[in-house]
């Protein structure tokens, strides 16, 4: 039976390469208005690289913070192209989604090169990681799931170690229910976080899990499908694509989970 999370919930708008940078600039200050008074919970947006310093200053003094898609692990060099956790920071991130889906498959990221960016953040004080995990249609048809979350959370994660003011958010998105506008069944959402909490309270202990761990869900959020992930057991959260491109829908959806 489900019983209601009491934790402070959290969601975050993954706007991932949609907007243009003009785009994005006019979604944040939107945003931040119709944000202005919503003061429960919290409330992420991460848009592309490029707009990051820009709706940093846009997004100062409003309820929402700011978050970047993506990070590299070192924090300073010759690396064409990459972005180090402290240049995220002075654009005024406090959030940084690791190891999405989208880069695995793209990118071919795996869970060395994620466990390594998600040390550099957490070795940036200030900057959390917002860690991606989840199966495909293949791993969860043939019964694998279970192992592939323990799987990648120790490999994400196995050795870390976690300070006592330190938070680590872990995303479970199955990769089946991303973009295609059905969730999964809150109750298999549900399975899946208690698995890995579980797995979670093995690496790290039950008490560091309780005070520096959040698990949200992502894959298909909507206003019409938030209501049923909100009041679900180890479920802390949201991290939403498509629907947090309309800052209504966006609104509305926050609404019904925090
Ligand atoms: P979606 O994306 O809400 O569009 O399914 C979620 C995500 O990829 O984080």
């Amino acid at each position: 039976m489900a019983i209601k999370n009491m934790k402070n919930k959290i969601i975050i708008a993954n706007w991932k390469m949609q907007l243009s940078l003009a785009e994005t600039v006019r979604s944040a200050k939107k945003m931040k208005t119709k944000f202005s008074g919503f003061k429960k919970g919290k409330v992420v947006i991460c848009p592309n690289f490029l707009s990051l310093a820009e709706v940093g200053k846009i997004l100062k003094g409003g309820p929402i913070e700011l978050g970047a898609q993506d990070v590299f692990w070192e924090s300073k060099g010759a690396y064409t192209g990459e972005v180090s956790p402290e240049m995220l920071k002075e654009a005024g991130c406090r959030y940084v989604i690791i190891g999405h889906s989208e880069r695995r498959k793209y990118q071919l990221e795996n869970y060395e090169i994620i466990y390594k960016k998600i040390k550099a953040v957490l070795n940036t004080e200030g900057l959390v990681p917002v860690v991606c995990i989840g199966e495909n249609w293949d791993e969860r048809m043939t019964d694998k799931r279970d192992f592939i979350l323990v799987d990648q959370l120790q490999k994400a994660l196995g050795g870390l170690d976690i300070m006592s003011d330190q938070t680590v958010i872990v995303a479970y998105e199955p990769i089946w229910a991303i973009g295609t506008g059905s969730a999964i069944e809150p109750a298999e959402a549900e399975y899946a976080h208690k698995i890995i909490h579980l797995t979670l309270s093995d690496m790290f202990g039950i008490e560091t899990v309780k005070r520096n761990f959040k698990i949200i869900y992502g894959g298909s959020i909507s206003s019409k499908n938030a209501q049923e992930f909100s009041g679900l057991e180890n479920i802390d959260g949201l991290l939403v694509g498509g629907a947090s491109l309309n800052v209504d829908e966006f609104f509305k959806v926050a609404k019904l989970i925090i």
